[in-house]
């Protein structure tokens, strides 16, 4: 069977940072991490977890620090970027108000992976805490972000809880053998889904050796 849909779809997972506080029943929550779940892993070790965040005191504790990460990051003056016409400016407002609406978002779900050393560092460079298995859980998080957009929830991909991982780690329990490293605010979104734009593959593409371009053929 075929599914050209899939291709709508996937054109069409934007970052939705404007949410309402509306509840997102739990059967829906639990099918988006079943999607997460379905991801391929390294040797299929399914190295990841999920913290539920749906508490309003932990959501407010999270939305609080969030804050505060974002602002010693960005310089988020918000008289400019209210102004501002550009892509950028509009995508700071939306920041903007994901930052001051984040305590109201129905669930933020860290997602966490096993830490794991890639197998080519030698263990004698293996110093400190091994990083998580990234490569597992960004399919997963891809699979999350495609789901939420198929049933019609918002989300988007962060990062930025990485400023205050120490912290997070005390308050939700998280034991020293797992990394965060993505937290996804879900809920229903306000406005519209719309299709992303990204520079095409043809212009990406190097065809047998790099520089040979797909879309610029040797003569
Ligand atoms: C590794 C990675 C880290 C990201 N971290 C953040 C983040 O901390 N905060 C945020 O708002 N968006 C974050 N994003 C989302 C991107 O900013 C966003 O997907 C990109 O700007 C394209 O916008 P779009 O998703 O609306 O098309 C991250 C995406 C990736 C893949």
């Amino acid at each position: 069977m075929l599914h050209p849909e899939f291709f709508d779809l996937v054109g069409n997972v934007r970052s939705m940072r404007r949410l309402k506080p509306d509840p997102v029943p739990e059967g829906l929550l639990m099918q988006v991490l079943n999607a997460g779940v379905q991801a391929s892993s390294g040797q299929n070790t399914q190295p990841w977890e999920f913290v539920v965040v749906s508490d309003v005191h932990a959501k407010a504790w999270f939305a609080e620090q969030y804050k505060a990460a974002m602002e010693s990051r960005f310089s988020l003056s918000r008289e400019e970027i209210a102004g501002g016409d550009s892509k950028l400016s509009r995508q700071m407002r939306a920041v903007l108000y994901q930052i001051d609406h984040l305590h109201e978002t129905p669930y933020l779900v860290l997602v966490c992976g096993l830490r794991d050393w890639p197998f080519k560092v030698p263990p004698e460079a293996r110093v400190g805490l091994a990083p998580p298995n990234f490569g597992a859980v960004y399919p997963c998080v891809q699979n999350m972000l495609l789901a939420c957009r198929a049933v019609g929830l918002g989300a988007a991909l962060t990062t930025m809880h990485q400023v205050f991982e120490d912290e997070l780690h005390a308050y939700f329990e998280i034991p020293e053998d797992y990394g965060v490293v993505v937290t996804i605010p879900i809920g229903w979104p306000i406005g519209n889904f719309g299709p992303v734009r990204r520079i095409p593959a043809e212009k990406k593409t190097h065809v047998n050796r790099w520089g040979q371009r797909w879309d610029q053929p040797a003569v």
